[in-house]
């Protein structure tokens, strides 16, 4: 990932490593700033109330849902979206790996998808344990399809490809965990 994380001035956003002014707005979410103003339509608006995972988003390499928060609350923090995952040198890994195993038929909940593994993996990372984790005591956070099914279940695929996705998933991070 290359998009700079260090935090923006007060009075604005960094996305994708570009300062964005807060909206002036107060009531404007976070997935409306970038989808209807910054037109990074790549982050989708589904159920625009929590369920189905296609907006997420990272701030400072956490993965939320966009549609739930203002846009507001982020001032002077830094979020990255599906566009600032590639860098000069290509795709992200993980996204070279939705493509290897036909993560996604659509694509609508991709972008959601990518963002919120990266954000799951840098949470078994640290060792945040999950509602299948067995071994709460555990310093280190065995990476099993269980754990990602479970960890990715806030991100809905109508299309079916979960399957695809959580090969893509474990290829990317299972060895990186172990
Ligand atoms: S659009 Fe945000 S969770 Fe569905
Ligand atoms: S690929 Fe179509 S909704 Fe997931």
């Amino acid at each position: 990932m290359t998009a700079d994380r260090s935090a923006a001035s007060a009075g604005s956003i960094r996305i994708n490593g570009v300062d964005c002014p807060v909206p002036s707005d107060p009531r404007v979410s976070l997935l409306d700033l970038l989808r209807e103003t910054l037109h990074l339509h790549g982050t989708k608006k589904g159920c625009n109330q929590g369920a189905c995972g296609a907006c997420t988003v990272l701030v400072d390499g956490e993965r939320i849902v966009s549609c739930l928060t203002l846009a507001v609350q982020y001032a002077g923090r830094g979020v990255t979206t599906i566009e600032g995952l590639a860098d000069d040198h290509g795709l992200h890994r993980l996204q070279q790996a939705f493509i290897d195993h036909d993560g996604f038929q659509c694509g609508y909940c991709t972008p959601g998808q990518i963002c919120s593994a990266i954000g799951m993996a840098a949470e078994l990372k640290r060792g945040l344990p999950s509602h299948v984790t067995q071994d709460l005591g555990s310093e280190h956070m065995a990476f099993s399809h269980d754990e990602v099914r479970e960890r990715m279940s806030g991100n809905l695929c109508r299309c079916g490809a979960h399957n695809g996705i959580i090969d893509a998933i474990s290829e990317t991070y299972a060895e990186a965990a172990e």
